[in-house]
């Protein structure tokens, strides 16, 4: 009687993913791509980074992201499970360099120009993200004194 066209869906839509909503592999890449710009005259941050081209550091840090916004798995198809404090203990990471960390990150954000929920979301998670990752209360500040 029908061809369908006016039936009711068989499925329910396919549940997105946040990476999805806040705009997926276009956001995620402007947001660390701004961060690293930021990285990259840091002068507590700069120096903490092995490699002189920031490139690889920061796909890393895009992948990572990516796959725990629910996108792609390219970072532990490539690097392992994550174990990011394991990481970063070869890292000096103190409050210091975590407000700093912080702060590239929030010029990353605030330019996304996301929703405000899906902004406090990403937000609220790189706040809880930088506190765990802090190591030391023994850090370089950058400045000699
Ligand atoms: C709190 C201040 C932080 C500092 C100073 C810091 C610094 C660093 C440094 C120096 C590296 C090595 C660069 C590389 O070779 O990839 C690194 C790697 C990385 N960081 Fe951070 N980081 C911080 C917080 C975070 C946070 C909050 C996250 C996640 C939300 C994160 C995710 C990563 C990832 C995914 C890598 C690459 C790990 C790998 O696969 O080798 N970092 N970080």
């Amino acid at each position: 009687m029908s061809d369908g066209s006016r039936d009711v869906p068989a499925e329910p839509p396919a549940p997105t993913t946040p990476y999805e909503a806040m705009g997926g592999h276009e956001t995620f890449r402007r947001l660390v791509h701004r961060f690293y710009q930021g990285v990259a005259t840091d002068p507590v941050l700069r120096p903490m980074y092995p490699e002189a081209d920031l490139g690889p550091a920061e796909e890393r840090l895009l992948m990572f992201l990516e796959q725990y916004w629910g996108g792609p798995r390219t970072y532990s198809d490539l690097r392992g499970h994550p174990r990011l404090r394991l990481r970063h203990a070869p890292f000096p990471v103190g409050p210091v360099a975590r407000d700093r960390w912080l702060a590239h990150m929030r010029v990353g954000v605030d330019e996304l120009g996301l929703p405000p929920d899906l902004e406090r979301q990403l937000w609220d998670y790189l706040v809880m993200a930088a506190d765990s990752m802090v190591n030391t209360f023994d850090e370089p500040t950058g400045t000699s004194t």
